[in-house]
């Protein structure tokens, strides 16, 4: 049941309008649903619908024979429907039996609706595709307190949306919920109530939420002038949710951890978090509702250009240079990953078979690169004009990749024919540069190769812009950034000089490709030091340590004073800033390593990755052991917490810092920050470290702490397998998921645990007795049953199986197997596991 792009076919008859009645019970929920319906074609009308028990079917007002309709498990056929008529139904559903999480279900007593992507033919017969909008009437029975759906309310329980928009924006809250409320009042004048619901106990929570709300509002009116437009906008915390957050009209609902705040219980990175998925469920308010998707093919269309807006907002509010290195870590970390393994596809996929699948980071991370890729070939004006012109000629619309890259060759005059290639052809791009000085020519000579992914072959050459600069030997910038635009298999530049410049290239990242550079050491190390452009010195001293670390597990080279000295000055200069400090002292991860190893045709093994990259930290630690203690002093933040930029970049210098120290001294200074912390932040940097450095009563000690508070002991469960050592990982998870408060059926509790292990400690993972393996199996298995969703999204760990030796390749395949040969797998399940065993 694969779904091909090729095959769409706009609906024979299509709904403008939808009122629906609910009479909420957890075991039997009545839905009646009158859609007005228009026919604008020939065809039978087919809606979808699952799990529906069908009380009653009338057409106008007529109940309808028999012989008019039929039904399969999926779908509600019409024969012969008229031009113009209401279509009525009467269902009954079970929301308390709700454990996959899409459509309408229960979490902790409230009601609470899924529908992105199909999850309302749970609810009730509809036409249940992106391209079918209508507006809305809802009305909510029963005497909950709160009783919340999409639009304005008008009366108690009564909701009435004026804006047309997909099924898949439908949603509905009821319970026993707490508002925190502000107002806003937009540019156009619209007073805005907001509200920010969560249940009983965590009204304290609320705050840095709502503040991010208004911002996010205010930056969207001033950078791309588009202002709300409803009466009210409600924000809802969900404790089980399969994702981030939802961007349903006017009633955005949320995973509670990507809201829920204080000082004492989140950490830096969560209020990081919040305030970019805040803003980036607002910003769909006009790239996403106002104008959709025409089908889910273009699902990059709404995903990448929202990841896009906010990665900008969080760059305004948090500083450009933190902001966008950390947003390339995650997108190399995840996105290349994936494009590199048997998962990869492109931005916008030719198939499917389960939607929800494919909310990838290819779709969302990558995505959101070839807006950026199109800023800079457009510039940021032709940019702006591009947008104004898809707002004004889109509004209302679903539209496609065709009709945005449309607006912009309207708006600009480009040809951009050969940079739509980028939605089309899946893998990331190894861009090779070499260069040559003679006789007062400096020349570089660049090479773009796309590999081949799954089902793809012989690429075509892709439109790569190449923003660079160069600098003299002594770190002065000669010539300040221009873009290159590499469009052909090979190019080059040259330029007359007198000396041989220091090349900076591929400045901020300008394009989602594999840069393979043997640049000296000499010039990286003035990179490092000189670079006007921040991205790219962090990228200098990136590459430094990478070097390092894979010749030390390729060749078991020792690390050189020359590298240790530069990293231990970057350490101590007071004039960088700390944020900056504490990325440029990450070293890459284990699976950055097996990545890039791999890459260069050498089989990763996870515990020499492992065993290495604690060398380095040793190493580097040693270097700076007089300077530690004052550099952390130096990195206090006195007075109240606060969640902004500066004081969190000092408090990630004072972590990394505390991990160095941790290597020298056994955990004696983490001990010691355990006990004064005042914030999570500083908490979870020490209790990692003393979990690395062997404490055997902080676990102990931090769950007597925190016992009461769900979100703080999800840190628990991961961070405990995280760092436990490689070899006790796998036994630490089986044990934790007897404990009393490991509950699968909570999203957030199963990943906490699962990925603790398999993304954070892969040495654990990938032991070489296959426990992990199997362990995370069994679990897959387990949860297939009942969520689908959340299953086949950690079934990616396997993604990178091919890389290994061929003992953890037998291994892992014998698991992948065992998950495919077992009976009643779901869609979602069975698509993923055939896929990575395809390759
Ligand atoms: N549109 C949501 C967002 O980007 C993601 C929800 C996807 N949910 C799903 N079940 N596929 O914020
Ligand atoms: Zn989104």
């Amino acid at each position: 049941q694969t779904v091909y792009l090729k095959d769409y076919t706009p609906v024979p008859v299509t709904v403008s309008h939808v009122a629906l009645s609910f009479r909420l019970d957890p075991q039997a929920t009545r839905v009646s649903a009158r859609l007005t319906c228009k026919r604008k074609g020939s065809g039978d009308m087919v809606l979808d619908g699952e799990m529906l028990k069908l009380l009653s079917i009338a057409i106008d007002g007529v109940p309808l024979a028999a012989d008019r309709y039929s039904r399969t498990d999926t779908t509600l056929t019409l024969y012969d429907a008229p031009d113009s008529f209401v279509l009525e139904t009467e269902v009954e559903i079970a929301p308390e039996d709700n454990k996959a999480l899409s459509g309408l279900y229960m979490s902790k007593g409230m009601y609470c609706t899924q529908c992105e992507a199909e999850g309302f033919r749970r609810i009730t017969y509809m036409l249940d595709r992106p391209d079918v909008m209508a507006t809305y009437d809802v009305e909510i029975g029963g005497d909950l307190p709160v009783r919340l759906s999409n639009g304005n309310e008008t009366g108690p329980g009564t909701w009435h949306d004026p804006w047309p928009k997909p099924t898949y924006l439908f949603a509905l809250v009821a319970g026993d919920l707490l508002a925190t409320s502000d107002r806003f009042t937009t540019s156009e004048g619209r007073d805005v109530t907001l509200n920010v619901w969560v249940r009983p106990g965590d009204e304290g929570l609320t705050a840095f939420a709502m503040d991010s709300l208004k911002r996010s509002m205010t930056w969207d009116e001033e950078v791309y002038g588009r202002p709300y437009d409803l009466s009210v906008f409600n924000i809802v915390a969900v404790d089980d949710f399969n994702m981030g957050a939802m961007e349903n009209k006017g009633l955005n609902i949320f995973n509670s951890k990507y809201v829920l705040a204080s000082p004492a219980t989140a950490t830096d990175a969560d209020f990081a978090n919040i305030e970019s998925i805040v803003a980036h469920e607002y910003f769909h308010n006009w790239t996403g509702n106002r104008i959709t998707c025409r089908d889910w093919f273009q699902l990059c269309l709404k995903e990448g250009l929202t990841v896009f807006r906010d990665q900008q907002f969080s760059q305004d509010e948090r500083g450009f240079a933190t902001q966008r290195i950390g947003d390339v870590l995650n997108l190399r970390a995840r996105q290349f990953r994936e494009d590199a393994g048997p998962l990869a596809h492109p931005v916008r996929p030719e198939s499917f078979v389960e939607i929800n699948n494919f909310y990838t980071a290819t779709i969302y991370e990558k995505g959101a690169e070839l807006i950026g890729m199109l800023r800079t070939l457009v510039g940021p004006k032709g940019y702006d004009a591009g947008c104004a012109l898809y707002f004004e000629r889109h509004d209302g619309d679903a539209a496609t990749i065709e009709d945005w890259l449309a607006c912009f060759e309207t708006a600009t005059g480009r040809d951009l024919s050969q940079f739509k290639l980028w939605y089309a052809q899946a893998g990331t791009p190894r861009v090779q540069v070499s260069e040559t000085f003679k006789d007062g020519i400096y020349r570089i000579d660049l090479k773009q190769i796309v590999p081949d992914t799954p089902g793809q072959t012989d690429k075509c050459p892709m439109h790569i812009p190449l923003a660079f600069g160069l600098l003299s030997q002594d770190g002065t910038e000669t010539q300040a950034t221009q873009v290159h635009e590499l469009t052909t298999e090979t190019g080059s530049m040259t330029f007359e000089m007198s000396a041989k410049p220091v090349l900076s290239i591929l400045r901020g990242f300008s394009a989602p490709v594999i840069l393979e550079f043997e640049q000296t050491e000499s010039d990286r190390l003035t990179l490092l030091a000189h670079d006007s452009d921040p991205f790219n010195r962090w990228e200098a001293g990136r590459v430094l340590a990478k070097d390092r670390l894979m010749r030390a597990v390729t060749k078991d080279a020792g690390f050189d004073d020359a590298w240790l000295n530069a990293v231990a000055a970057l350490a101590t200069d007071e004039l960088a800033d700390p944020a900056f400090r504490a990325l440029a002292l990450a070293l890459p991860s284990e699976d950055d390593l097996a990545q890039s190893l791999y890459g260069a045709g050498v089989v990763p093994d996870p515990d020499r990755i492992y065993a290495v990259r604690r060398a380095a930290q040793l190493a580097i630690a040693a270097r700076l052991r007089d300077a530690l203690p004052g550099l952390r002093d130096a990195m206090a933040t006195p007075g109240n917490y606060d969640p902004k930029a500066e004081d969190a970049g000092k408090r990630a210098l004072a972590g990394r810092l505390l991990g160095l120290q941790t290597m020298l001294d056994g955990g004696v200074a983490a001990r010691t920050a355990y006990d004064a912390a005042d914030n999570m932040t500083d908490r979870m940097a020490a209790f990692a470290n003393l979990l690395e450095a062997g404490d055997t009563t902080v676990a102990k000690q931090f769950e007597n702490d925190w016992q009461h508070d769900r979100l703080v002991m999800d840190k628990w469960f991961m961070a405990q397998v995280a760092h436990a050592a490689p070899r006790d990982a796998v036994t630490l998870a089986d044990t934790l998921t007897r404990h009393p408060d490991f509950d699968a059926s909570n999203p957030n509790r199963f990943r906490s645990l699962m990925a603790g292990l398999t993304a954070g400690n892969p040495a654990g993972f990938h032991n070489p007795d296959g426990s992990g393996y199997k362990f995370l199996a069994d679990w897959l298995l387990y949860l297939d049953k009942s969520n689908p969703q959340t299953t086949a999204r950690m079934s990616t760990a396997f993604d990178g199986w091919k890389r290994y030796d061929a003992d953890r390749q037998d291994l892992m395949r014998a698991q992948l197997q065992r998950i495919s040969g077992t009976e009643g797998l779901s869609r979602d399940l069975s698509e993923m596991v055939t896929r990575m065993l395809k390759s």
